[in-house]
């Protein structure tokens, strides 16, 4: 067996959308795979397909804001998985509002889980990269980084994202450790379909109204965010560190 397939991954809101396509394509790549999401039981089918195609998976029911529960989840996934040397924060929410209307529990709730979580969780796997001499962590930010109505807590958060991944890849590298940063634009999944379920549009209208903005003229899919984690986590990249990759069909930044 390679090193490389002995090497597992943890990818925290793994239960649908980007993280369970991310976590379906780190499987594939080889990685036993920690699915983690605040409910286990949630996580449930996207390891049984992990298993069912060949692979290893372990569901992991966590909050990624919470200290406790994230030093008992990363201790659970060393134990029946192996030590973690990748990383893919990807957990998320949204509570969309105008600054005024914005409440003080709104811009708590999304600073916690993307920021307190990312730092929770990079804190908590540093160690196994650090002592394995490799390791890759991805932050999953977003365009809103950019800037976005409706979005100061979340596009706060998410540029907040970027500067925490430069800052651990100017302290990890020495360990042989890359962290990066992917921005998606627009992708299909239940976080998005909400968007449009509060803008009071059908989500086909909503993604065709989108999609006529994006260069490449189509929104993304999860599985666009999956290939440039693949990439990202690969031995290749080794040499890819502090980036932040938008994958929006389009420039920005
Ligand atoms: P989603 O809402 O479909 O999935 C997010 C997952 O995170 C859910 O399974 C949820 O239970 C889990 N989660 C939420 N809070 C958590 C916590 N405290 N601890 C553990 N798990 C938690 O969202 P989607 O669209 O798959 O988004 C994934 C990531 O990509 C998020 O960070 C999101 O902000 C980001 N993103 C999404 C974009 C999109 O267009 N869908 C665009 C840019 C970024």
């Amino acid at each position: 067996m390679s090193a490389q397939l002995e090497r597992t991954a943890i990818v925290t809101g793994a239960a649908r959308g980007i993280g369970a396509a991310t976590a379906k394509q780190l499987a594939q790549d080889g990685f036993a795979v920690a699915v983690l999401d605040l409910d286990e039981q949630a996580c449930a089918p996207v390891v049984d397909e992990i298993t069912a195609a060949g692979g290893q998976a372990l569901a992991v029911g966590a909050d990624v804001s919470d200290e406790q529960a994230v030093t008992d989840a990363v201790a659970a996934v060393a134990g029946r998985l192996g030590d973690p040397t990748v990383l893919v924060n990807n957990a998320g929410i949204t509570r969309d509002n105008l600054l005024h209307k914005m409440s003080v529990d709104d811009w708590d709730a999304v600073t916690k889980v993307h920021l307190r979580g990312a730092f929770l969780m990079g804190r908590a796997v540093q160690k196994f990269m650090a002592s394995t001499g490799w390791g890759r962590i991805v932050n999953i930010s977003s365009t809103s980084a950019l800037g976005n109505r409706g979005q100061a807590n979340y596009s706060a958060a998410k540029a907040g994202l970027q500067g925490f991944t430069k800052t651990l890849a100017l302290e990890l590298g020495r360990f042989g450790v890359t962290a990066n940063a992917i921005a998606p634009g627009f992708i299909e999944t239940d976080m998005t379909a909400a968007t449009a379920a509060r803008l009071g549009m059908e989500f086909e209208d909503f993604i065709d109204a989108v999609a006529g903005q994006i260069p490449v003229q189509r929104t993304g899919r999860p599985d666009d965010i999956a290939h440039a984690v693949s990439y990202l986590v690969s031995e290749r990249a080794g040499f890819v560190s502090g980036q932040v990759l938008y994958v929006a069909g389009g420039p920005h930044a």
